[in-house]
């Protein structure tokens, strides 16, 4: 079946600005897009997007996954099929739907040590939602992870986030290797976020990475943060939307 869905993943180091550049997209795209398919899936099991997005979660893809499995721990006979159909019913019935797009989390699995169930299902689920919307922003888990276990394999966008520090354009320059191998992106791109000032801008070294946007500090965010209040509502004129504006132009999006 041929999928034209725009599959936009962010990834990148913990704390340097994913879950508020994701909802900075998914507000744009929303905009931009009133009568195209978006949605938005948090991808972290450290969750945030829905707060971002200012939405109430109920059932997650790890509670439907857990209900699937104890369906067949119970040894309900039902056949493999149905189980498919069951769980292809829940997936949609679990879908937010609000102004202009809809909205899945993975949720945060009780279980102690491994996220690789909850993982390999996101990546079924991935593909199974992408044939039913246009665009789709995944918000990602901190780190290569998902990357490695082809949880993004579909994905046909990828944005790395970063700061300014070392550290987070070398986890960038780590993700974009694996991904290169192992993500089907048909383009890929660095958003360098939350800088003092443009004058630090000729000493970071993205190692290559072509860079999308520079981001400055945003004090809209900032309060907005303080009040809790979602970025859908950050006026236009904010650091952190003009800087995803600018990235979504350059990878063609908008
Ligand atoms: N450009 C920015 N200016 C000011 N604060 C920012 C900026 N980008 C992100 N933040 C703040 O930094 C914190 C971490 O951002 P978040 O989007 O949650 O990162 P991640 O999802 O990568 O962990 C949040 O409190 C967010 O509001
Ligand atoms: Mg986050």
């Amino acid at each position: 079946m041929e999928n034209n869905a725009k599959i936009i993943a962010l990834s990148g180091k913990g704390g340097v600005g994913k879950t508020s550049v994701s909802a900075a997209i998914v507000k744009l795209l929303v905009e931009a897009y009133p009568d195209k398919k978006i949605l938005a899936i948090d991808a972290d099991p450290a969750v945030g997007l829905s707060t971002a997005l200012g939405i109430e979660v109920e059932t997650t893809l790890d509670d439907i996954r857990k209900e699937i499995v104890a369906t067949v721990e119970d040894g309900n006979t039902k056949a493999a099929i149905e189980l498919l159909g069951d769980a292809r019913y829940k997936i949609f019935d679990a879908l937010v739907e609000t102004d202009g797009f809809a909205f899945i989390a993975v949720g945060r699995p009780e279980s102690a040590g491994c996220y690789c169930k909850i993982n390999a299902y996101l990546k079924e689920v991935i593909s199974l939602l992408s044939a039913d919307f246009d665009y789709v922003v995944i918000d990602g888990e901190a780190g290569v992870e998902q990357i490695n276990r082809r949880v993004m394999e579909k994905v046909t966008h990828l944005l790395l986030i970063t700061d300014a520090s070392k550290k987070g354009t070398q986890v960038i320059s780590t993700i974009k290797s694996v991904a290169d191998e192992l993500v089907m992106y048909k383009k890929l791109g660095a958003i360098v976020n939350r800088i003092p000032d443009k004058s630090i801008i000729e000493h970071i070294n993205t190692n290559g990475i072509p860079v999308l946007s520079y981001i400055e500090s945003d004090n809209n965010l900032a309060f907005f943060d303080i009040e809790g209040k979602n970025i859908m509502e950050l006026p236009e004129d904010s650091n952190i939307v003009k800087g995803v504006r600018q990235a979504l132009q350059e990878l063609e999006i908008l």
